[in-house]
């Protein structure tokens, strides 16, 4: 016969053994009852001990206890292992999926400084009733500058440096006034638009100056269209856009051929009472070219200036934008830099 020793020995590999093969807690309960169940293996060697004398009951009495609890042990750790793996089950079932558990990384992307000020634009416009529209980028030369009381010998073309395209009479627009016409003929009266977008002029570029920029053109033609109206408009949009309702308006002669009478509108310095370097201490901006929309241009699209009349204004979006968060060079806008753009 096996001494008790060696039957221990034999004892905690068998469980050991047959607890690899455990996977179940039906399993797990069937191999306790092999080891230390009633007639378990255990059982078994408890029962050989009362052969033995008394000096070797004095030294196995202790490894069986010994064993006993080292069954136990593993038995203990099988069911945790067990109780760990149906927690694991079932927190996974109810772990659904959670799409704003996103997080994006530290670079994070955001509309480019033109969208936003436009999209601000827009919602100043709409707000006081005005439609937004848009205007061919590839225009004729008619609605550049012909329907604009601008014919071909007219030196005011001179102050637009024109990128002609091969096509003959077409040309990348020097302004978004050329939506004047367009409307004119599209829409019925009264009217009231704003058209942002692009614009191109063939010049060399500094710190001010941009062979491609953005304008916005605001065109109203109603009956009793006057001075009041362009005024009260051009001022109620710059307090709306420098969010400051104490913002005054200033106005000087200015000459555009598609108005009469043109004038400039210059808004009182949204950042200083008595001069900063943003108004070159003069306590005013430059910002809109305007005027009475010339009879002219209503005749040459189809409106009678005897029954309508209409005021216009442009402004270059970029000069906005870079009054409004104190920009020093237009061509940051189209850069691409990072550093500039994350800025918005
Ligand atoms: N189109 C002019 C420019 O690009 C700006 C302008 C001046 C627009 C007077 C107007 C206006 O509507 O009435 O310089």
């Amino acid at each position: 016969m096996k001494s008790l020793q060696d039957q221990i020995q034999e004892v905690i590999a068998a469980c050991d053994a047959a607890l690899i093969s455990t996977h179940t807690q039906a399993d797990l309960e069937k191999t306790k009852a092999d080891f230390i169940g009633r007639s378990g293996r255990m059982v078994d060697l408890m029962a050989q001990l009362k052969t033995l004398s008394l000096e070797e009951k004095q030294q196995f009495g202790p490894l069986l206890n010994g064993l006993k609890q080292q069954l136990q042990e593993k038995f203990t750790a099988k069911e945790a292992e067990f109780a760990k793996k149906t927690l694991e089950r079932e927190q996974q079932k109810l772990q659904s999926f959670d799409v704003t558990a996103y997080k994006p990384g530290k670079i994070q992307g955001s509309l480019h400084i033109y969208t936003q000020l436009i999209a601000e634009l827009e919602d100043i416009f709409m707000s006081m009733g005005f439609e937004v529209v848009d205007g061919p980028e590839l225009e004729t030369d008619y609605y550049n500058f012909q329907a604009l009381n601008i014919p071909e010998t007219h030196p005011a073309r001179d102050m637009h440096d024109t990128f002609w395209v091969s096509s003959p009479g077409m040309l990348l627009r020097t302004h978004t006034s050329n939506v004047q016409a367009h409307v004119m003929q599209t829409h019925t009266l009264p009217l009231a638009v704003f058209a942002p977008g692009r614009c191109y002029r063939n010049e060399a570029t500094d710190a001010t100056h941009d062979f491609m920029f953005t304008q916005g053109e605001c065109v109203v033609i109603d009956k009793n269209i006057s001075m009041g109206n362009l005024l009260a408009t051009a001022k109620t949009f710059l307090q709306r856009l420098f969010g400051k309702t104490d913002l005054e308006i200033r106005v000087r002669p200015g000459y555009f051929p598609f108005v009469e009478p043109g004038v400039e509108i210059d808004a009182s310095c949204p950042f200083c009472k008595n001069g900063c370097s943003f108004c070159k201490k003069t306590g005013w901006i430059e910002l809109l070219g305007s005027g009475l929309i010339h009879p002219n241009v209503l005749r040459a699209n189809g409106i009678n200036p005897d029954e309508y009349r209409g005021f216009a204004f442009g402004f270059g979006i970029e000069r906005l934008a870079m009054i409004k968060y104190g920009i020093n060079d237009i061509r940051l806008f189209r850069s691409g830099k990072i550093r500039f753009l994350n800025q918005f």
